[in-house]
Order: structure tokens, then sequence, then C-alpha cells
């Protein structure tokens, strides 16, 4: 198929360049690169010798989406373009709805015109708020959200399921990931946040290279194994697996499809730290601070749906993740 990948600069999509290619796609990127650096693009070449047409566009303008769409004809759009900063979306909430759901409405409308109606969407575990409950399924109900950014996934789910009911013509994938981390095991491409990392992992990287002097584990008083915050941590080239997958239920007449992406095992941030050290042979310091605002203690997938029906699970373990974050980092201290 051929592939229209917003936001495919960022650290999620040049993965998912990666896999579609890998499975005998093309695909077209578009992306503001207010989050990226077009290296990555580079780098996905140097992995599969295949160049990658890109586009400086951002979503929210119609002319410049027009002017890519009529040059190719796409089977599907896989969305990522997005902001994702959950703290900056607290204190700059209109720019992330702005940008995250006016990008999207703009998308959806240009991919109709021009004869595109299947989409996969990068939605969050966030949706699901403080679960209901644990393993979290698809069935999980939606829950409130602590900030901005996961209100944007939220509605923006929202939005795109009333789209498909409207025009049944529309096929939706709406991805619910949990916590990508990781790197493609060559160490070319990977996650390169800009400023001090918000996630858990680009944090202890950035501390195990001698960027920073020690992580800040935010409470350990929370119920869980040993009192520290429990996520579903998933290899983000499985991840980028996910969405190849996910193109089946595009070929199939999905309508509208809703899929976890995770690995179905909850590890905690001191289990992270832990596994870290172990497998890279570095040392993590680190000291117990306050509780985060917004956290919730236990978040983990069943991520039995998206393998019986995609076929799809995840193969990567925590091991592969904590040696791949840590080979990216240290052969690229500085990102890209
Ligand atoms: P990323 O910031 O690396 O990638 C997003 C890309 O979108 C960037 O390259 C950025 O430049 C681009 N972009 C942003 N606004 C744009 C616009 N208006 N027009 C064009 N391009 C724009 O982030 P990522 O981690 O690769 O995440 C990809 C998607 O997955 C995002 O939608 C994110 O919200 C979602 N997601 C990420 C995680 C995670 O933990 N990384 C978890 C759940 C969902
Ligand atoms: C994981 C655990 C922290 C940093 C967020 C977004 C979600 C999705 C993925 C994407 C928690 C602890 C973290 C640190 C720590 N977003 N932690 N010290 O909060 O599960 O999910 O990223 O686009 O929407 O909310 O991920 O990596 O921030 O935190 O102790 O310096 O690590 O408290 O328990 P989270 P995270």
């Amino acid at each position: 198929m051929n592939i229209l990948v917003t936001g495919g600069a960022g650290f999620i999509g040049s993965h998912t360049l990666v896999e579609l290619y890998k499975a005998g796609h093309t695909a077209v990127v578009i992306d503001n690169l207010s989050n990226s650096n077009p290296e990555s693009l580079n780098r996905v070449e140097r992995i599969t010798g295949i160049h990658t047409p890109f586009y400086k566009v951002d979503i929210r303008d119609r002319q410049g989406l027009d002017s890519v769409l009529e040059q190719y004809k796409f089977d599907a759009c896989i969305h990522f373009a997005g902001l994702k900063a959950v703290g900056e979306s607290v204190s700059m909430p209109i720019e992330y709805y702005e940008n995250n759901i006016g990008g999207t409405l703009v998308l959806v409308q240009a991919l109709k015109a021009h004869g595109c109606r299947n989409i996969i969407f990068s939605s969050s575990a966030t949706v699901y708020g403080d679960p209901a409950f644990i393993p979290i399924t698809e069935q999980c109900p939606k829950g409130s959200c602590t900030n901005p950014y996961g209100w944007t996934k939220s509605m923006l789910e929202q939005i795109l399921t009333d789209m498909q009911k409207a025009d049944p013509a529309w096929n939706v994938v709406l991805l619910r990931y949990f916590n990508p981390i990781g790197a493609h095991p060559s160490g070319l491409i990977g996650e390169n946040p800009n400023g001090i990392p918000n996630n858990l992992m680009p944090y202890v990287t950035q501390v195990a290279v001698g960027k920073r002097p020690e992580l800040g584990v935010f409470g350990n008083d929370y119920d869980t194994p040993d009192g520290t915050g429990v996520r579903d941590y998933i290899h983000v080239v499985d991840l980028a697996a996910g969405h190849v997958a996910a193109l089946k239920a595009i070929q199939d007449n999905c309508g509208l499809a809703i899929y976890n992406l995770g690995t179905g095992h909850g590890y905690s941030v001191l289990d992270i730290v832990n596994a870290f050290q172990r497998v890279n042979g570095v040392k993590v310091p680190y000291s117990i601070k306050p509780r985060r605002p917004g956290d919730i203690a236990t978040c983990y997938s069943d991520p039995s749906k998206a393998r019986k029906e995609l076929g799809w699970q995840a193969r990567y373990g925590i091991d592969e993740m904590c040696r791949d974050s840590w080979n990216w980092q240290k052969n690229n201290p500085n990102g890209f």
C-alpha cells in the first residue's frame, strides 16, 4: 500500500517507516519538524536503502496538504503528527487543541477530498484515565484525562468515531499506545527529546550518559509491589510493527476498530532502573521525589485483541528495550 505518514520524522513515525518498508509498502512523509529533525529520514534510508519523499507541511495548512495529496494516490494515512508534552499542554492548552484537534480536522477533510478514507490514528492509554480495571482491555471505559494533551487524544477518538459513523466509507483504526521506549537495534534512530525529558526512559539514558546527575523517582508510596508507578513499556519497533498489522484491518474494511498496543506486562520505575543497570552495565543514580501530579499507580494492557484480530504481538522484552535505548543514546549523545 502507499501510505501518507504525518509526523513521520518523529520517534514512532521514523520507526514505522522502517517496518512499512520491510513489509513492502511505500510511504511519503509530511512533518512540520516542530519536534523532529529530518536527519531521521536519512537514517531510515541508511537502515532500509529506501528514500522517503518528504514534505515540510503543517497538517493545519490545507493548501500544503492538497499539494501533496494531488501528487500521490494514498491507500491510507498513518497519522502521528501532534504535540505530545503533557506538562507543556497544561500551560499551553489552546496551542495543543489547535495543533492536535485543529490539525486533524484539516487533515481528514483534505484526505476525503482526495479520495483517501482510511486512517490509523496515534491514540494513547491516557484515554483510559485512572483505569476502571487492570489489565486494560479495549472494553474498559474511557476516563477523565488529567491534562489537555490527553484530552486531545480522547476528543480526537470521539471525532474520528463520529466521522466514521456518519460516513461508513471511512475505515478508522484507533491505536492506543502504552509506553513506547527503546530504539531501532541499529542505534541509528531513536527518541530525541527537546530540553529536559518528561518521560522516564529518556531521562534514565541521559543520566546514564552523564548529561544529568540523577533520576528523580516520582513517588514510592503507590499501591504497587515496590511503591513506584507501574507501566506497560513497549519496544518502539514492536509498536511500529503494530501499525503495519493495523493496515490489515483497513484492508478488511474494518469500519471503526480500536486496539491496545502494549505487551501486557507491568514494570515499575525501579524495575526499569534495575534492568537498565543490569543489561547495560552502567549506573543510574536516583533519589525518591514527591509524586508527579496527574500520575496514576498502575497502567498495563491486555493486548489480546490485537493478537487475535491483527496477528500482532510484541516480541521484545524489557532487556531489549533497555539495551536499544542505551545503544541509541550512547551512539547519539546529542540526538540527531
Ligand atoms: P514525536 O514528537 O517524535 O513525533 C510527532 C511528529 O509530529 C514530530 O515530528 C512533529 O514535528 C510532528 N508534528 C507536530 N505537529 C505537527 C503539525 N501541526 N504538522 C505537521 N507535523 C507536526 O512524537 P512520537 O513519540 O513519535 O509520537 C507520535 C504520535 O504518537 C503523537 O501523536 C503522540 O501524541 C502519540 N503518542 C505517543 C506516545 C509516546 O509516549 N511517545 C504515547 C502515546 C501516543
Ligand atoms: C512513567 C513512570 C512516572 C519520569 C506519558 C503520558 C502518556 C503517553 C506516554 C504520550 C511514571 C515515572 C517518569 C521521571 C519518574 N504519552 N517517572 N521519573 O506518565 O506513563 O505516560 O507518556 O505521548 O500520555 O502521560 O510515562 O515515562 O512520563 O512515566 O519516576 O523523571 O515513570 O512517575 O510512574 P507516563 P512517563
